[in-house]
């Protein structure tokens, strides 16, 4: 099982990515991370956060625009060792 590393900032808590779990978005949750979200399917944008390293992807593209640098954890799984930027943590 591929286990990869998700570094928040600018806590610097490390959470653990595990390729069973279904995106990021609960991956944050399993950790009692707050994130909001409302669609959980890509297309209201809530969830967005900045990536600031590392490597994510879709297994459905997004529907909402999203800009250069950010992602939606809702539908997104992490493919490296990933820092993201999560304020209040
Ligand atoms: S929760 Fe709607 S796009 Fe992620």
């Amino acid at each position: 099982m591929k286990k990869t590393i998700i570094t928040l900032n600018p806590s610097g808590m490390k959470l653990i990515w595990c390729d069973l779990h279904h995106n990021l978005l609960t991956t944050l949750e399993l950790h009692n991370i707050y994130s909001e979200y409302q669609c959980r399917a890509g297309y209201c944008g809530l969830c967005r956060i900045h990536l600031l390293q590392g490597v994510v992807k879709y297994r459905t593209q997004p529907i909402t625009f999203i800009q250069p640098g950010e992602i939606l954890p809702c539908i997104c799984h992490v493919c490296s060792d990933i820092e993201i930027a999560i304020p209040h943590q």
